[in-house]
């Protein structure tokens, strides 16, 4: 299959170079002339396992390549994804600026098709507002000369895995109204269903839209959830791990998406549920739990930070309370194994300690570029963990890399000023922490005073 994939960013270069590791010849196309050129080098502008080494490969066979111009790969395409941004509007709606560009584009690049051409398939893989289909359907049509299909396949993909969930995905949803796009999508996915034996679902496309967002306000439901049974296990004298496994371990509830941390972050869930919360509202039918979910989170982004202020005894109104005070940060990107800081805790809890007059030292196994381009020398950057940690008077942990897990805490403790430390990851046990002498603060279980 000859496919176009528009957009470069997390989800369409992980597409591009997973169709072309599916057998298919790729032409991946981004307006960034300077991402499109390193990407032809062979230097990937984002930090996703795998990725590397398909894009060598795939660089040298031929089979994919790499452009600013989709009129490049349109007239002997079989399918064209739109993979642009959608990013949130100021009213929480979904920006579809992005999408009906490329739909613009696509149509007017429809009269490089030879007469006789099937129809191309065009594909919304961007998460999109119900609709959308029809939106992009009625944008080519207005400049197209050729048959097409609009057809909407909604995305799973989770940073930091994004190439095995690719490759082997548990689940494809198809939005589409003919056979002739339901066979391309299949030929295009076959080669990784073949592989994971994952299930196929073809559907009318405003279903599939809707899919993407019920799954991502279903996972943000349950980390709310979990965040509030943790916060209220600290005040009841019961251990979030113990409630978690238990209720787990029950066939209707499953043990995915039960553990605490330091509120959801992201390109996606808080952008999406807003967008679902805007539809919600427009048609009358106003998601409760799902706003409830978004205040929720909101008061959890602020847990660590209300921890270090509780400990440190600080006050309303008083000036700078935490000027003097150094604290090691581990973890920058929203979750581990990506680069991503977009929506990340770390940056309110940053913002937070900088304003009461702290002095931040942060590591992260991949955001760190990120972060100086986003905030410069508000921070020390450090070059290892135990670096951030010299001097310090605490350690915080944000994000979850299983490096901070491996870590040698007598080697941390030597450092630091004293053995104190706020885990947002629940990365330790808190007897273990107390066996070896730290002040420990994690969430839902017991907080230990070291000596
Ligand atoms: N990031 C994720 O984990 C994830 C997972 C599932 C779904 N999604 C959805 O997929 C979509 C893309 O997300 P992303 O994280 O990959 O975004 P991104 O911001 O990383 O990438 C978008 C890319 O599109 C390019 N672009 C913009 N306009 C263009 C145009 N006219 N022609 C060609 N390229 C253009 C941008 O330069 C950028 O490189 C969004 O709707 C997002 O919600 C994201």
């Amino acid at each position: 299959m000859q496919v176009v994939v528009i957009g470069s960013g997390y989800v369409g270069l992980v597409a591009a170079a997973c169709f072309a590791e599916g057998g298919h010849r790729v032409l991946g196309v981004d307006v960034d002339a300077a991402k499109v050129e390193s990407l032809r080098c062979g230097r990937s502008p984002i930090y996703e396992p795998g990725l590397d080494e398909l894009l060598a490969r795939h660089l040298a066979s031929g089979a994919l390549r790499f452009s600013t111009s989709l009129k490049d790969g349109i007239a002997d395409a079989d399918a064209a994804f739109i993979c642009v941004g959608t990013p949130q509007s100021e009213d929480g709606s979904a920006d579809m600026k992005y999408v009906l560009t490329v739909a613009g584009q696509i149509g007017e690049a429809m009269a490089l098709r030879p007469a006789d051409a099937k129809p191309l398939i065009v594909v919304d893989k961007s998460t999109v507002p119900v609709g959308t289909a029809a939106h992009v359907h009625a944008e080519i049509q207005a400049r197209a000369e050729r048959p097409f299909e609009v057809v909407s396949n909604p995305e799973f993909l989770r940073e930091g895995s994004a190439i095995q969930d690719f490759l082997e995905p548990d689940r494809v949803v198809v939005g589409c109204h003919s056979d002739h796009a339901e066979t391309v999508m299949k030929a295009l996915y076959q080669p990784f269903l073949d592989r994971s034996k994952g299930k196929w679902f073809r559907m009318d496309p405003p279903s599939a839209e809707l899919t993407k967002y019920a799954a991502n306000a279903m996972l943000a439901l349950r980390i709310s959830f979990i965040n509030e049974i943790a916060n209220l296990a600290e005040s009841v004298g019961a251990d979030v791990d113990h409630v978690k496994t238990a209720i787990g371990a029950d066939h209707r509830i499953g043990p995915a998406f039960l553990n605490p941390g330091p509120g959801f972050g992201g390109s996606c869930f808080p952008k999406d549920l807003q967008a679902l919360l805007k539809v919600g509202r427009e048609q009358g039918h106003p998601l409760m739990t799902l706003a409830t979910t978004v205040e929720a989170n909101r008061h959890q982004k602020q847990v660590l930070l209300r921890k270090v202020k509780e400990h440190f005894n600080v006050k309303p109104g008083v000036p700078a309370p935490l000027k003097g005070r150094r604290f090691a940060l581990w973890g920058l990107a929203f979750k581990a194994h990506t680069d991503d800081i977009r929506e990340s805790m770390a940056l309110e809890l940053i913002e937070g300690l900088v304003n009461l007059g702290a002095e931040v030292v942060v590591h992260d196994f991949a955001a760190m570029d990120a972060v100086k381009a986003r905030i410069g020398s508000k921070v020390r950057y450090a070059g290892t963990p135990l670096e951030a940690c010299e001097g310090a008077d605490a350690l915080l942990i944000a994000t979850e890399w299983p490096q901070y897990r491996e870590a040698d805490l007598d080697a941390v403790a030597k450092v630091l000023k004293a053995r104190r430390m706020f885990d947002g990851r629940n990365l330790f046990r808190p007897e273990a922490m107390e066996a070896r002498g730290w002040t420990y603060h994690s969430l839902g279980r017991r907080a230990v005073e070291g000596q």
